[in-house]
């Protein structure tokens, strides 16, 4: 066991393991989420919803693939001989990878504004242009396939180059870079005058618009946002030295999550505000909203590649974490050189992305339960796939798992802190997950 790769360092974990949980959830869906659903009181639900939920999970998986010491698809095979457990981390391979068809090709759209930024071609001249620019890009046939290609070479050379020298190095860079431009970001946006208004839509609470389907989508939210579910966090987990502490890295982990969410906020609302545009969530917000509103800034240009660039910087490093869980487990179950499984790996997500992307275009009438396959991948793991392994997951660590096993893995810890942990894991998470699967598949309304 002694020679799988391992994070080199405690800070390599926290980059890498942020570098997962950041992506487009914090950007476009967390910061008009919080707007539009009651603001500060918003906030307070969803940052219980990550000490309650989020954190608890994150440490039932970290626990598994670091007790395992191998990929999201064999880790249960290992600690549950002879029983079906496994099938939650083929259930984490599959979602990751269906995430992946569709997550790429917005991460494509991201590529396209930024070179359309530098060339100086992102702003037309009027409101409707722009969104219409938007859509015929989005369903020209090669143009956005060009991207998805360019980023899987990119995806690639990181992740063929293994675990310490490429996912954590890279991790290491482009983290803090994504904070250095948010924080310039936000301190632009402070000094623009319509700070307040901004500030004031996405933090004055309104505990009114608080109901039971607010709270099923900030739990939600919290699921997808830190990459829960998956298999991700079995995978790195797996990479983890003893000594990184889980519940200490969890904590971590989810802050600086949950606070890239509230600077994105901070960064986006005094600006639609000072410019009298109201924003939206979705891919509309960065790819319609957003430049409306950069074209009428000063140095309009500069403001708009460096949002780009934030912005595929944080998908960035979220692909990464996805498409490792499929490579290490090809990888080690097959016995592939860790290039060959990449490249494979690599192959089957071209052909989702192709398909996804066409959904736009040639394919958009081949419909499947009434979906396109954009709207299927995302659906499928996103409302299938991830609740499901979730409420696996929580149903074998807090019941099946040997306890002694489990508090072991989390390493030094207070009992009080053991206990609410699996309190949560056994009972609250559960019981949360069938709430919000039966709330997003339309089976029971709320
Ligand atoms: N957590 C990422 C986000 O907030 C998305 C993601 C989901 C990444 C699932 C990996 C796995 O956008």
């Amino acid at each position: 066991m002694s020679n799988r790769a391992q994070f080199a360092t405690k800070l390599g974990v926290i980059a890498a393991t942020v570098g997962s949980a950041v992506g487009l959830g914090n950007i476009w869906r967390f910061p008009y989420m919080a707007g539009e659903n009651g603001g500060g009181a918003f906030l307070i639900i969803y940052i219980c919803c990550v000490l309650v939920l989020g954190i608890p999970l994150m440490c039932a998986e970290f626990a598994i693939g670091r007790k395992a010491q191998t990929n999201a698809g064999r880790a249960l095979k290992v600690l549950a001989p002879k029983s079906a457990w496994h099938i939650i981390g083929y259930i984490g391979i599959l979602a990751s990878t269906l995430i992946l068809g569709y997550y790429m090709v917005i991460s494509g759209w991201v590529v396209e504004y930024i070179y359309q930024a530098i060339k100086g071609e992102l702003f037309a001249e009027s409101a409707a242009e722009i969104t219409n620019n938007f859509n015929t890009f989005k369903t020209d046939v090669f143009r956005p396939l060009v991207w998805v290609g360019a980023l899987l070479v990119i995806n690639y050379l990181i992740i063929s180059r293994g675990v310490t020298k490429g996912i954590e190095k890279a991790s290491n860079i482009m983290m803090p870079l994504l904070f250095l431009i948010l924080l310039v970001f936000c301190g632009y946006s402070l000094t623009l005058p319509g700070a307040l208004e901004g500030l004031n839509y996405l933090f004055n609470p309104d505990f009114s618009k608080i109901d039971g389907s607010v709270i099923l989508a900030a739990m939600g939210q919290a699921f997808f946002s830190l990459s829960i579910g998956l298999g991700i966090l079995i995978t790195y987990g797996s990479y983890f030295k003893r000594n990184v502490n889980l519940p200490k890295t969890g904590l971590t982990v989810s802050l600086l999550d949950v606070l890239v969410a509230i600077l994105a906020g901070i960064m986006i609302f005094p600006i639609t505000a000072s410019f009298g545009i109201s924003p939206t969530q979705g891919p509309d917000l960065i790819f319609v909203t957003l430049p409306n509103v950069f074209k009428q800034m000063f140095m309009a240009d500069m403001w708009a590649i460096l949002f780009f660039v934030f912005a595929g910087v944080a998908a960035l490093t979220s692909t990464i974490s996805l498409f490792e869980v499929a490579i290490a487990y090809i990888s080690e179950e097959f016995k592939l050189s860790r290039k060959k499984a990449s490249f494979t790996i690599m192959l089957i997500v071209a052909v989702l992305s192709i398909l996804s992307s066409l959904s736009f275009s040639v394919l958009s009438e081949i419909k499947l339960f009434d979906m396109n396959f954009f709207d299927l991948f995302d659906y499928f793991s996103a409302n299938i796939l991830l609740p499901v392994g979730g409420f696996l997951l929580s149903i074998y660590v807090g019941w099946v798992m040997k306890k002694k096993d489990f508090k072991a893995e989390l390493g030094e810890t207070s009992t009080l802190l053991y206990r609410l942990i699996l309190f949560s894991i056994r009972f609250i998470a559960p019981v949360a997950i069938v709430f919000i699967f039966l709330s997003i598949t339309g089976i029971f309304k709320f």
